[in-house]
């Protein structure tokens, strides 16, 4: 578990047609991960990039890629992403059938695995996969898109989930994707919540810079 504070801006809102500029400005802004939203159009209503764009982004930028797979069948997708430069890649609970298995593959690969839910499924679900993860992403909105209002509920989720990290004696990581700004950052910081996600709050802010230190102030 690690002590420091994540943000990791969600390149979703960012400028496609400058998406490496985009990365960059971040970088220098002070972003400690670069989150990629990856979506297929089946599991959720949107279609974003793969992995041929997070290949692309790994020339541009140290930081690592956070890819957040929002699709169907991750399985089939998982060696890809990790081949392109994925540090982290998390599927959905919703979407695997056999989730130990497919967290297994994405670590024997090389990289870190992280499993997140939507807002509608029971943080519970995921106790006896915890041992075996180093992130959990808590879902605040419905995935699809950026921009949404922060669902209040996570709040809760959030906080069950520290607890059964201390009780269990776990160092995963706990994300937090969806609605996350000025307003929002520091209750869900307090329920225990260790990688921001933030898309709109950044890149539809003028300076970036100012939009990271405005959130970590929030901490
Ligand atoms: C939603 C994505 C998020 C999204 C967050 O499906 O997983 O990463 O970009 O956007 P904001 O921060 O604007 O809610
Ligand atoms: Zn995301």
């Amino acid at each position: 578990m690690t002590s420091k504070k994540l943000i990791a801006p969600s390149i979703l809102s960012a400028d496609f047609a400058r998406l490496g500029d985009e990365v960059k400005a971040v970088e220098a802004a002070g972003a400690d991960w670069i989150h990629v939203d990856v979506m297929d159009g089946h599991f959720v209503p949107n279609i974003t990039i793969g992995p041929v764009v997070v290949e692309s982004l790994k020339r541009v930028t140290k930081r690592p890629l956070d890819c957040h797979l929002m699709i169907e069948n991750p399985d089939a997708y998982v060696d890809e992403f990790v081949k392109a430069g994925a540090a982290y890649v998390t599927v959905h609970q919703e979407a695997v059938y056999h989730l130990h298995r497919t967290v297994s593959r994405i670590r024997d690969l090389g990289a870190k695995a992280g499993v997140s839910i939507n807002p509608a499924t029971p943080v519970e679900t995921l106790t006896d996969i915890l041992p075996d993860v180093d992130l959990v992403l808590i879902m605040t909105v419905n995935p699809g898109f950026g921009g949404q209002k922060f669902i209040d509920s996570g709040l809760a989720k959030i906080e069950k989930l520290a607890n059964t990290r201390r009780d269990m004696g776990l160092d995963f990581l706990i994300e937090v994707d969806g609605g996350i700004s000025e307003s929002t950052a520091s209750a869900v910081s307090k329920a225990g919540c260790d990688v921001f996600v933030a898309g709109s709050a950044i890149f539809k802010a003028g300076d970036y810079a100012a939009a990271i230190q405005k959130l970590r102030a929030r901490f």
